[in-house]
């Protein structure tokens, strides 16, 4: 489904890839504190987040804020992203009780990750890069717990893909709007297990 080839996308996000993707991505602030919101929302007390394809870490950052009572986590496979998501993580605030949020280095098609570990599971303008959706796709849901969700926020054209090969994995789909500077230019696509 990617534009490009994937080694070339990771070599995008790598080394100063990384940090102009983080300077730009700055306009894009709004729809990273909205979907925090939701995530916020729909975490449990205690709950357990993990943020794929996390980039420079605006999602685990807020989500620190919001909700210092839950275990945040980011992956991604660039280095430099993980070095830059480590960074503003450190600087979150974290309740004496909970565990501070961590950044690790890996592939959505091999979560290091275990089974059932994650209450809500994100991917932002990351799912479109992915060399094998399904895959991906299949690891989100390894890694779900009973009742989780996951949230993913896509271009308007791959997340049609995106919504298919959710609901090839047997999740029900919820889509909507998402908004970057007052315009419908993004989708958030909220997905669960059937009950
Ligand atoms: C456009 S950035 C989005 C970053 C972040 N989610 C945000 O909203 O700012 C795309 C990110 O996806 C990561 N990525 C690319 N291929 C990936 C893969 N196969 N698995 C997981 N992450 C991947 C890149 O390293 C990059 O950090």
């Amino acid at each position: 489904m990617g534009h490009r080839r994937d080694h070339e996308w990771l070599e995008t996000f790598e080394g100063d890839g990384a940090d102009r993707y983080a300077e730009h991505a700055r306009w894009m602030g709004g729809m990273h504190e909205r979907t925090a919101r939701r995530i916020a929302e729909a975490l449990p007390r205690g709950g357990r987040y993990v943020d794929v394809g996390t980039g420079p870490g605006a999602l685990p950052a807020a989500i620190a804020a919001l909700r210092p009572d839950a275990g945040v986590t980011g992956v991604d496979p660039s280095e430099r992203m993980v070095e830059l998501a480590q960074a503003r993580l450190a600087v979150a605030p974290v309740a004496p009780v909970a565990e501070p949020g961590r950044v690790v280095r890996g592939d959505a098609a091999h979560l290091p990750l275990p089974d059932a570990s994650a209450d809500v599971v994100s991917a932002v303008l990351t799912m479109h890069h992915w060399p094998d959706l399904d895959g991906g796709v299949a690891e989100l849901t390894r890694v779900l717990a009973p009742g989780g969700a996951i949230v993913v926020v896509e271009m308007r054209g791959p997340s049609r893909h995106v919504a298919r090969a959710l609901r090839r994995a047997g999740l029900i789909v919820v889509r909507r709007n998402a908004w970057v500077m007052g315009l419908p230019a993004l989708v958030r696509l909220t997905a669960h297990r059937p009950v």
